[in-house]
């Protein structure tokens, strides 16, 4: 069943955070979905209630233009039928004001984010203003970005700049946006920090003492870049030289601040490195892509199943299922 995100993060709030992934395929979508719904082996026919989860599909430009944005959504649409008991939204992940327009006719999208964040704050908050007013019109809901993440999104190299509390609280009143990823010392991609974490929960507990009660935020760049799966990569003959993410351990203290999403994107990349690399390693004479993509999605459905249970989403399936019912 897809909902608006504010809908999952409503009942989420201050508890745990929601995981938002990011899907580019076939593979990656039906490990997505057997992750969240605990079945990590690859027959599993019932889902598992201790680690099933509500969570939340990202889908970015990048992903949309891989092939054609229509292939995602039938993909997606089949693992609804697929998998009945899913309860999910679909997001658009740093749309331009175009591409919002885009999702928010499609009538596929339950959630878009604008970001406009490189943009003045003047300009940032008229541009997510004329989103926001397209966006409700259609019951879709949007998330704006304000202050800079570091690394590289898209095609938009980021310089780091903390999100100020005093404009997030204006710039919430003003655009009326339904929730804001906001800057607080994560990046984009595999190499966040050198040596110790950067978070900045004090900057975070400031922002959630400022904007409206309840007002969801949202944390990007928040891969983890397991150690296991940089080793992983690294012994099959990748190159990935001091890779670093941000502590699992952070996730659930953002939570009690405010923050019921968590975007990972990153660690779902090196899953799939790490898979590939083993499997035609470890058989030279295979050329079969189903023999990795088989390997990929359990894998993958185990990993999201962990990451769940970090996050504090994993089990909240059927106490969300029986919340929606009764509104
Ligand atoms: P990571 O690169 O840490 O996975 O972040 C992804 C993200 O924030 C997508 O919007």
């Amino acid at each position: 069943m897809i909902v608006t995100t504010n809908e999952l993060f409503r009942l989420a709030y201050g508890s745990y955070a929601l995981g938002a992934y990011n899907i580019n395929n076939l593979e990656q979508t039906v490990g997505l979905f057997r992750g969240n719904l605990g079945k990590s082996q690859k027959n599993e026919e019932k889902a598992n209630p201790a680690t099933s989860a509500p969570f939340i599909i990202q889908i970015s430009r990048g992903a949309r233009s891989y092939s054609d944005k229509r292939f995602l959504e039938a993909i997606i649409r089949t693992a609804e039928g697929v998998f009945p008991e899913a309860i999910f939204a679909v997001h658009l992940d740093h749309g331009t004001e175009e591409v919002c327009y885009d999702c928010i006719e499609s009538g596929f999208y339950s959630s878009v984010m604008i970001d406009a964040s490189h943009e003045s704050f003047e300009k940032n908050i008229e541009i997510t203003r004329r989103v926001v007013d397209r966006a409700h019109a259609k019951a879709v809901v949007v998330e704006a970005e304000l202050g800079q993440l570091g690394g590289v999104e898209e095609d938009v190299v980021g310089s780091v700049c903390l999100t100020d509390p005093a404009q997030a609280a204006e710039f919430v009143q003003r655009t009326g946006c339904d929730s804001l990823a906001v800057a607080i010392g994560t990046s984009h991609g595999a190499y966040k920090f050198s040596g110790t974490q950067g978070l900045r929960l004090d900057r975070l507990a400031e922002i959630q003492r400022v904007v409206p009660p309840r007002f969801p935020l949202v944390m990007h760049g928040s891969s983890s870049v397991p150690k296991e799966w940089v080793d992983r990569i690294n012994a099959a003959g990748g190159k990935l030289k001091n890779a670093s993410g941000v502590s699992e351990a952070q996730y659930l203290p953002a939570s009690k601040l405010g923050v019921c999403k968590i975007n990972i994107d990153t660690d779902g990349r090196l899953v799939w490195c790490a898979t590939l690399r083993e499997a035609f390693r470890d058989k030279p004479e295979d050329f079969d892509l189903r023999t990795s993509g088989k390997v990929f999605m359990v894998n993958y459905a185990q990993y999201i199943t962990h990451k769940n249970q970090m996050l504090g989403s994993a089990g909240q399936l059927e106490a969300v299922r029986a919340a929606l019912k009764k509104t």
